[in-house]
């Protein structure tokens, strides 16, 4: 049996009749063939999933497809715009905030959603945002670092 879903994934939109029993992140990864968006545990645990669903960071492994019918979604693969890297993803580039990169898309996702809604935290604020993504190579410092400069960099362009 599948089901027909309708969603618009960064900016296209897709129609698809899928298996009910598909997550949202294999959806992403093995119809969409959007491979950044990561698994790295498949229950919920690691964040490497993250991606933005109707606006708001989102693991991906916790939905299923067929549960994101009718809504828009954006993956780390929508964020730069025009061959123009998206300031966190200077940022993580910049500040060293990555080794291996598996964590990073997820990362970046999380922080995104952090800082649209809180376009300057605090160190701690930053550090509570991404509680739920873990990375097992930088330590963590580094990835703070990045997202302040992210902030920083995005301050100066609504300025400007
Ligand atoms: S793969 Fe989704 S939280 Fe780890
Ligand atoms: S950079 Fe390797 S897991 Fe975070």
């Amino acid at each position: 049996m599948s089901t027909r879903i309708n969603v618009t994934v960064n900016g296209t939109k897709y129609d698809h009749r899928i298996e009910p029993r598909l997550l949202l992140v294999q959806y992403l990864r093995d119809v969409l063939r959007l491979t950044g968006t990561h698994v790295g545990c498949d229950t919920t645990g690691c964040g490497a999933c993250t991606i933005h669903v109707n606006g708001k960071a989102t693991k991906s492994c916790t939905l299923l497809a067929v549960q994101a019918d009718g809504y828009e979604i954006m993956t780390i693969e929508g964020l730069s715009q025009n061959g123009e890297l998206h300031p966190l993803q200077e940022a993580f580039n910049e500040c060293h905030g990555l080794q291996c990169g598996f964590c990073t898309p997820g990362m970046i996702m999380a922080a995104l959603n952090l800082l649209q809604y809180n376009p300057q935290p605090t160190e701690e604020e930053i550090r509570v945002a991404l509680e739920g993504n873990l990375c097992r190579c930088t330590g963590y410092h580094n990835i703070i670092k990045s997202v302040q400069y992210a902030a920083q960099k995005m301050k100066k362009e609504v300025a400007v």
